[in-house]
């Protein structure tokens, strides 16, 4: 079952087309990472697909719906998540807080002052299993300011999973700045998100793409060059070329 179309996507600043005429489908539950090299336009492709860029041109089908026109917080409503660098944590609050402030967002009755005892008692329970699926139960009293950045992360990403009915998970460069170690611990939590969450991940760090993706599309000069599995990408000689080739190879966006 699709869960995303991308249709003729476009988008152009001023003469620079960022993105140009790309057209793809994702299905339910796929691992798809977005490659290629600086300035090919992977961000402003997720910035399409999360309503933060309105297109030049073309469409953008979630769940079977039109939301090409929808407003980011409408399609998060619909299903998307996507992971800020930080930007979602409370960093004078510890972590066990934060994760209770943000599975308290996802419940319909957030506006409810009294609640039944119960209530909180299963957002306990999930604040409890979230944090140890990432692996974070033992900082839960630290304030999130003193953990570390590779812990941040895996805080920020872990909390943008807890958003109700998460359908598709969105990470740009989810390990940028991490150490090795700290990124492995990012590939792990990604590996072991249920297959009800679609991944599009964009990432630089080759050892997180292969470790997550089960697809992989290039994309280049804004458009879609290479679109496989890992092994056909790694041996495709075109994808190498551009990742090895002349430096001009490796600037900013076509412009017209
Ligand atoms: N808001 C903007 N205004 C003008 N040009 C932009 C804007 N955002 C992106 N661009 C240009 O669009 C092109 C694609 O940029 P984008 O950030 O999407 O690339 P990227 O693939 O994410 O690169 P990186 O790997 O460095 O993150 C670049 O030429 C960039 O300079
Ligand atoms: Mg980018």
């Amino acid at each position: 079952m699709e869960i995303l179309r991308v249709e003729n996507l476009s988008k152009s600043f001023g003469g620079v087309h960022a993105v140009n005429d790309v057209s793809f489908s994702v299905e339910v539950g796929e691992r798809l990472a977005v490659i290629g090299p600086n300035g090919a336009g992977k961000t402003t492709l997720f910035n399409l697909i999360n309503g933060q860029l309105r297109p030049t041109a073309g469409r953008i089908y979630f769940c079977g719906q039109d939301i090409t026109k929808m407003l980011t917080h409408q399609r998060a409503h619909a299903g998307q998540g996507r992971s800020f660098q930080l930007t979602s944590l409370f960093l004078d609050l510890t972590v066990f807080e934060n994760a209770l402030l943000a599975l308290n967002g996802t419940k319909p009755s957030r506006y409810q002052v009294l609640r039944p005892i119960t209530g909180y008692e299963d957002l306990m329970a999930k604040a409890e299993e979230t944090l140890k699926a990432a692996a974070l139960w033992e900082q839960k009293d630290e304030l999130v300011k003193n953990i570390s950045y590779g812990e941040q992360r895996r805080l920020e990403i872990a909390l943008t999973t807890v958003l109700s009915d998460l359908r598709l998970l969105l990470l740009d460069e989810p390990s940028c700045g991490l150490t090795g170690a700290e990124s492995a611990d990012i590939i792990e939590m990604i590996r072991k998100l249920g297959r009800d969450i679609t991944v599009l991940l964009v990432a630089h760090d080759m050892d997180l793409v292969f470790g997550v993706a089960e697809r992989i599309m290039v994309l280049h000069y804004g458009e879609i060059i290479a679109d496989g599995e890992p092994e056909e990408i790694q041996a495709s000689p075109m994808v190498k070329e551009i990742y090895m080739g002349s430096e001009e190879d490796t600037g900013s966006a076509r412009a017209s």
